[in-house]
């Protein structure tokens, strides 16, 4: 870790390269692989007190030298405490529910929130016995704290939805959220540090899809849950957090680890039951993504802006979403919350419904039709029929999903190659 001092004054463009490592004399500049499972101790007492207090690393299921390196950098970059990478974002996404509910306890989302989140917490933690209460994206303040009951202990909420691209307000839901003495949880994917940094408008935990604008290049799946430190986990209502974890030699976590009490424990508890930890490679990997985001995600939001006035002027689209235009119905709060763009990716519909979406997609030559967003390279998919799959009629109309939409995820190729693949697409439409 580089000084406090430095830290101060560094923009998110010097933190992606330096945060997290700094080599000492004649040690390797770039974050090295650190493979190994095990760490070796002089003796059992040292191992015993690392149990008590785990400042150094035991086990590779729940730390590791290499994913710490990118854990400080991350938490960096938005602005946090501390962070626990995890295998995938669906692992960060559960994680982060499950280090704060427990059954017969509820949470509020935001309606319209990716699709396997919306199945992760609408059906699977259903059978965990924790409920989840969907919202609208656009409720008012009043509305959102009407959802509230007695057992609620998080709200969650999505930057930017996937696939919709809805705006969420986070001050909003902040002030919901902590009007009840509980946290907002906001997954920040499709955003990035680069383009919000949700602890600023009052956020308290941030959960990625590291498989998305972070790594960059389709390389490796992975998440990360940041926690901003500032949450007061000691306010009455979270239990677990203030009295003995049986499971863990009866440590109270705000009183042993203070700010860092929701990291310790989803990584001491959750993580070394769950074992979600990404290997070192994938953590080396997604490192070397980070370390160009801020170039990569200008150029998305660059490319994306010409790419949907170019659809906005098509007669054979029904609609475009992209908060960046003018005329969507999110471009306030894009102004307010995404200021410097609104990713690389775009939604729209093509007039004829699926068979004409089906046909544009199957027509384009550049693009790629994958099961991905936010990378590299262009690609489209199709949500209805492919991640959206799972969901009911009215899920999909919560989610802003129509059978014709599209979701084009403007890559880095030159704009003007992904125009003309768009445009002879379209001709077969
Ligand atoms: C916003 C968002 N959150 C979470 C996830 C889940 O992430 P992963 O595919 O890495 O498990 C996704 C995946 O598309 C996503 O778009």
């Amino acid at each position: 870790m580089l000084t406090l001092e430095l830290e101060d004054y560094m923009k998110l463009e010097t933190q992606c390269l330096h945060e997290g490592y700094s080599p000492k004399n004649g040690e390797p500049r770039v974050v090295p692989i650190v493979q190994s499972t095990t760490y070796r101790f002089d003796s059992t007492e040292h191992i015993a007190r690392l149990f008590d207090m785990p400042t150094e690393f035991m086990y590779s299921r729940f730390a590791n030298p290499t994913c710490d390196a990118v854990e400080k950098k991350l938490a960096a970059l938005e602005g946090g405490k501390a962070a626990l990478l995890t295998s995938s974002g669906q692992a960060a996404s559960l994680l982060s529910i499950l280090n704060i509910c427990s059954a017969g306890e509820s949470f509020i989302a935001a309606a319209g929130i990716y699709g396997g989140t919306v199945n992760l917490f609408g059906v699977t933690l259903k059978k965990f016995g924790i409920e989840c209460i969907w919202v609208s994206p656009d409720a008012s303040l009043e509305e959102i704290q009407k959802a509230f009951k007695p057992n609620t202990k998080a709200v969650f909420g999505e930057t930017l939805t996937n696939p919709a691209l809805a705006v969420c307000d986070i001050e909003k839901f902040a002030k919901a959220a902590h009007a009840n003495n509980v946290p907002l949880i906001i997954d920040n994917t499709f955003a990035t540090p680069y383009l919000c940094r949700p602890f600023e408008y009052g956020a308290d935990i941030i959960t990625h899809s590291t498989s998305k604008y972070l790594d960059g290049h389709a390389l490796q799946c992975g998440g990360v849950i940041i926690d901003s430190g500032k949450f007061n986990w000691a306010n009455g209502k979270f239990p677990d957090f203030t009295s003995p974890d049986e499971s863990y030699h009866g440590v109270v976590y705000t009183e042993a680890f203070g700010d860092l009490a929701y990291i310790i424990k989803a990584r001491m508890q959750l993580m070394r039951d769950f074992g979600c930890y990404p290997s070192a490679h994938s953590a080396f990997l997604l490192n070397i993504g980070i370390e160009t985001l801020p170039v990569r995600m200008k150029q998305y939001c660059e490319n994306a802006l010409i790419v949907a006035k170019h659809f906005s002027a098509s007669n054979k689209l029904l609609s475009v979403r992209y908060p960046g235009l003018e005329n969507d119905p999110y471009y306030a709060l894009a102004q307010k919350y995404l200021p410097k763009g609104t990713s690389g990716v775009i939604t729209f519909s093509i007039k004829g419904g699926r068979d004409a979406a089906v046909r544009f997609m199957d027509s384009l030559k550049l693009a790629s039709n994958v099961v991905h967003v936010a990378d590299i390279r262009t690609c489209v998919l199709h949500p209805a029929s492919a991640t959206h799959r799972q969901l009911t009629d009215s899920q999909l109309e919560d989610a802003g999903i129509d059978a014709g939409m599209i979701r084009f995820s403007c890559g880095l190729e030159h704009v003007d190659d992904i125009i003309a693949d768009i445009d002879q697409a379209l001709l077969s439409v």
